[in-house]
């Protein structure tokens, strides 16, 4: 799903989190060539090294954590691996600011700094490896809508329940709306409008990332199948239906029942 933090598509967090992927690498190097030769302009190297990473991490953090509350589908597995991904990088940041401290006192040793350097280096390898995840499997951030599918978009419905603007759906063209806390996807169907919650019933995918082809949404997670007027599975792994809701026509108005 298209990021909300973004510069013409461009999701901003994957951009900016290769600033304290490069620095905090550029640390553990640095500190082990201090070690190794005992030039002194390595462990300075370091220490700053360490100070880029911190301040590109809190800057990296906030479209992430914009991300991780508009985007990322609420009660899904990439809500459960998005939040592990935060409380590790949290981590990091944590472990590099104990560098930083540590490196300020001379007789502090080489062999604990590196040490904590390493553990920092580790716990960033694996939140990197969620991070990707989340963005080559769980798809967050990508606008990756197929052919002929129209402009990605989300919308809020007032308390009239009132549709907008269909006209401009397409068939086979959905479209989100946010309706009372809820996420509704509103499809067009050969034989008319469809509204069903955009919520997978296997892991929580968000269908209106998906395709939706002759009455049929694809989940873009596992592809699990649903027919979007009765909300019956028709291909697994899901097992449950998801979640169907009418829609009233009133002339050339729509309105949602829910
Ligand atoms: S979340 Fe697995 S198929 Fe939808």
């Amino acid at each position: 799903m298209r990021s909300r933090a973004h510069i013409k598509g461009h999701p901003l967090h994957p951009i900016l989190v290769s600033f304290p992927i490069a620095f905090f690498t550029g640390t553990l190097i640095s500190d082990t060539i201090f070690l190794a030769t005992g030039r002194f302009l390595f462990s300075q190297m370091a220490f700053y090294l360490a100070l880029g990473g911190i301040v590109f991490s809190l800057i990296a953090a906030i479209p992430g954590i914009v991300d991780y509350f508009t985007v990322v589908p609420p009660e899904s597995s990439a809500k459960k691996r998005a939040t592990k991904h935060g409380l590790l990088n949290i981590g990091v940041l944590l472990v590099f600011t104990m560098v930083l401290l540590l490196k300020n006192n001379p007789e502090m040793s080489i062999y604990v700094i590196l040490a904590l350097e390493v553990t920092g280096a580790v716990i960033l390898t694996v939140a990197g490896w969620m991070g990707g995840t989340l963005v080559h499997r769980n798809q967050i951030g990508v606008d990756h809508r197929y052919a002929s599918a129209g402009k990605w978009k989300v919308e809020t419905i007032d308390q009239n329940m009132e549709l907008k603007d269909l006209d401009t759906l397409k068939v086979n063209q959905m479209k989100l709306f946010h309706v009372n806390g809820k996420r509704i996807v509103i499809g067009h169907t050969e034989s008319g409008f469809v509204a069903f919650d955009d919520f997978c019933t296997h892991r929580g995918g968000c269908l209106a990332d998906g395709a939706l082809i002759c009455g049929i949404v694809q989940c873009p997670w596992h592809g699990s199948q649903f027919d979007v007027r009765t909300g019956e599975v028709k291909a697994g792994p899901a097992k449950e239906p998801i979640k169907t809701y009418p829609i009233e026509s009133r002339g050339q108005r729509y309105f949602l029942k829910l």
